[in-house]
């Protein structure tokens, strides 16, 4: 039998051979993954998988890919083979940078500061669709939230509107936009509904940041002259996200589950919370970038629901044997109506407090969630805590 090879193919076969024993000797000697291993493949300087197999491939900007959610964003598009570039505050500290290029194969960093115009232009140069997923947090670390959102998403969106290759972008909002300030008697929310932040709700500075910079965006958007070529954006309005998480430093979610297994929270609101695992989240947005039925709408994303003080409950039942037996109180509703007086924290939660609280999506058929279990997503979270170190398993 005679096997006939193509010219071309045994012009490439030297290169070849020499690009998978350079490869896979790599992998043996320092155990990698194989994300990590293909990454190497397609980068490799000795062929050309490089220019074949990278140079079809969508480019994808991520802002704040340090993130919780930003970082999972990004693994799962370099997984599906698209390449990534990715935002951060600033490059100054290295080996910050190194980890997110060891979590992220492939991703190209660049700086870009919400509160700063330069560099935004540089980070959508050629990229196919922009994820904006970068917002300061409701962290103490972080202040003048609605300052940085804002800023953020108005340089963002002017270098992003102004880009030629620009397709698509995805923008993240949140729960916080839609369902905060509204009057008690209401109940039930879809992505019809606005955030009202005439009362209490526009007190709290992270449903501020997020409602005004969302709604920059769809006007900067809806607006000819700074979007001439009609550059669609969908927005994802998450509830509370949880889960594990890729990056090895410390963010808003999880130190809220933290804090409620470390007993520092001892008692909670009578809320209903509307979760979604990170997972879930960070798929959903890449199914919505792809899907341009998504073109102009709001999505909310929750997977599941649960009190407040489930999360304390699920930590005690399931960890009780590490150490982690937290009792979160419920705080009557009526006291903390009292409460809302002297503080705008509370102030801004209280229409929600204490009764129904229904989220329901117009857009249902976008995306089906993996992770819908509230114990178990609250589980993961304490596994990825414990495997960080955040937590120290006390037996
Ligand atoms: N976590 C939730 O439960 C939740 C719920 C609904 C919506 N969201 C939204 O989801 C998105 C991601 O949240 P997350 O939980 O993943 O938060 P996160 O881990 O704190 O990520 C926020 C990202 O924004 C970056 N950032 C903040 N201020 C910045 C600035 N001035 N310049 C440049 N980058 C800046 C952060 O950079 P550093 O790493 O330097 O801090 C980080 O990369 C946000 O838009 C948030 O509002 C979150």
């Amino acid at each position: 039998m005679r096997v006939r090879v193509s010219r071309r193919f045994r012009s490439r076969l030297p290169s070849i051979t020499v690009c998978l024993i350079v490869n896979i000797g790599t992998s043996l000697t320092q155990n990698i993954t194989l994300d990590v291993f293909m990454h190497q493949m397609q980068n490799c300087t000795y062929c050309e998988f490089k220019v074949n197999v990278m140079k079809n491939a969508a480019l994808y900007l991520v802002t704040g890919v340090s993130g919780y959610l930003a970082s999972w964003i990004a693994r799962q598009l370099l997984e599906q083979g698209y390449r990534v570039r990715g935002t951060v505050r600033s490059l100054g500290d290295a080996a910050r940078a190194d980890e997110l290029r060891r979590l992220l194969p492939g991703v190209d960093l660049v700086a870009a500061d919400l509160r700063a115009p330069d560099g935004w232009t540089a980070a959508v140069a050629g990229v196919d669709g922009v994820f904006h997923v970068a917002s300061p947090q409701a962290v103490p670390s972080e202040s003048d939230r609605t300052g940085g959102a804002v800023t953020g998403t108005r340089y963002l969106l002017q270098a992003a509107l102004a880009c030629p290759t620009v397709g698509k972008i995805v923008l993240t909002s949140s729960e916080a936009a839609i369902a905060y300030g509204h009057p008690r008697a209401k109940q039930h929310f879809t992505e019809d509904d606005w955030t009202v932040l005439d009362g209490a709700a526009g007190k709290n500075d992270y449903f501020r940041s997020k409602t005004l910079a969302e709604r920059l965006a769809w006007d900067m958007v809806g607006d000819s002259k700074i979007n001439p070529r009609g550059i669609p954006l969908s927005v994802i309005n998450p509830g509370f996200i949880a889960g594990p998480s890729l990056v090895p430093w410390a963010r808003f979610s999880l130190d809220l589950i933290k804090n409620l297994a470390e007993g520092r929270i001892p008692a909670v609101p009578d809320m209903l919370t509307h979760v979604v695992d990170v997972r879930d989240c960070a798929a959903m947005h890449i199914a919505v970038m792809a899907n341009p039925a998504t073109n102009g709408h709001r999505h909310f994303s929750f997977g599941t629901e649960g009190k407040m003080a489930r999360i304390a409950e699920v930590i005690a039942e399931r960890f009780a044997t590490q150490g982690y037996a937290p009792r979160a109180r419920v705080i009557p509703t009526w006291l903390l109506g009292l409460a809302r007086v002297f503080s705008s924290e509370i102030g801004g939660l209280y229409s929600k407090l204490g009764q129904p609280n229904h989220y329901e999506t117009r857009w249902p058929g976008v995306f089906r969630y993996q992770y819908r279990d509230f114990d178990q997503i609250i589980t993961d979270s304490m596994h990825s805590m414990f495997a960080h170190a955040w937590l120290a398993r006390r037996t």
